[in-house]
């Protein structure tokens, strides 16, 4: 039997893939991290399928869950919100799956930054004005930063940066990143991506807490830089009609001749 790590996406159930979901129906036992993967996903189980929601349970008991499932040859789902490679709490779970000998493999989802940035249009690498994401986030109870990763120091490159699980310290992520973007400097605060009750408040650094209010609900992502809402922006070269290039061929003497037959 194997244990399938699939990333359940930001919160619309359809947000799965294809794969995620078939792993899904071809499952007799489920684990899902209840706290943030739609319960709607739930319905893709067999009819008989043992469900299990996590959040409350220790790593200690979701491994004993595994063991027990792998012991009587079952398949298991498992599943986390996003994608798995941010966040996930995977990486702990796969090196005690290691250590006990149960196979494994890992299914992408759509992270939660990416709905962000859907549900503001936005693409957030803009020719000439930025060409990097960070996905970071700040100090929590649980997770200390790293020397060297603080907000500030990604600040300095100018790069787009997607800040998760920050929100409640919203003053500080303003306070810390004004004076390397400017007080002018587009950002977008999104709640709940792609959820029925996602909402999304556009202001810039300056005005972002005054437009926000009292808001509480903590799955949100901030995401900050100059290509938010940019219009002052070149074309990628990738279109233009005069780029000779592999699957397009120009002029008479195409760099990549033999694509052009
Ligand atoms: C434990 S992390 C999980 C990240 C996830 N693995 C991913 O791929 O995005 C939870 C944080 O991700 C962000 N997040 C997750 N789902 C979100 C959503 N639908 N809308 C906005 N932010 C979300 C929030 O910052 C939240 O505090």
């Amino acid at each position: 039997m194997t244990v399938h790590f699939i990333g359940a996406g930001p919160g619309a159930p359809d947000l799965i893939t294809l794969r995620g979901r078939d792993l899904i129906a071809a499952c007799p036992v489920c684990l899902y991290a209840g706290s943030l993967v739609p319960e709607a996903l739930l319905a893709h189980c067999p009819k008989d399928a043992k469900i299990v929601n996590t959040a409350r349970m220790s790593l200690d008991e979701i491994i004993d869950e595994i063991s027990a499932a792998h012991g009587a040859g079952h398949d298991i789902a498992r599943l986390h919100s996003g994608d798995l490679s941010v966040w996930s709490a995977m990486g702990e779970q796969l090196r005690r799956l290691r250590a006990l000998d149960i196979p494994y493999d890992v299914t992408p989802g759509v992270p939660s930054f990416a709905a962000a940035a859907a549900a503001l249009n936005a693409e957030l690498t803009l020719p000439g004005v930025v060409q990097s994401v960070v996905l970071t986030r700040t100090s929590g109870r649980a997770t200390a930063m790293p020397e060297g990763e603080a907000l500030e120091n990604f600040a300095k490159t100018g790069a787009t940066l997607a800040i998760h699980l920050s929100v409640h310290v919203l003053e500080k992520v303003v306070a810390d990143l004004t004076p390397h973007y400017g007080a002018e400097c587009p950002v977008a605060v999104v709640w709940r991506a792609s959820w029925p009750d996602q909402r999304v408040v556009k202001a810039t650094l300056e005005t972002l807490q005054t437009a926000i209010g009292a808001e509480m609900e903590r799955t949100a992502l901030i995401l900050v830089g100059h290509a938010i809402g940019a219009e002052d922006f070149g074309e990628s070269r990738l279109y233009a009609g005069d780029y000779d290039r592999r699957f397009r061929p120009v002029g008479t003497e195409p760099r990549f001749p033999e694509s052009a037959e």
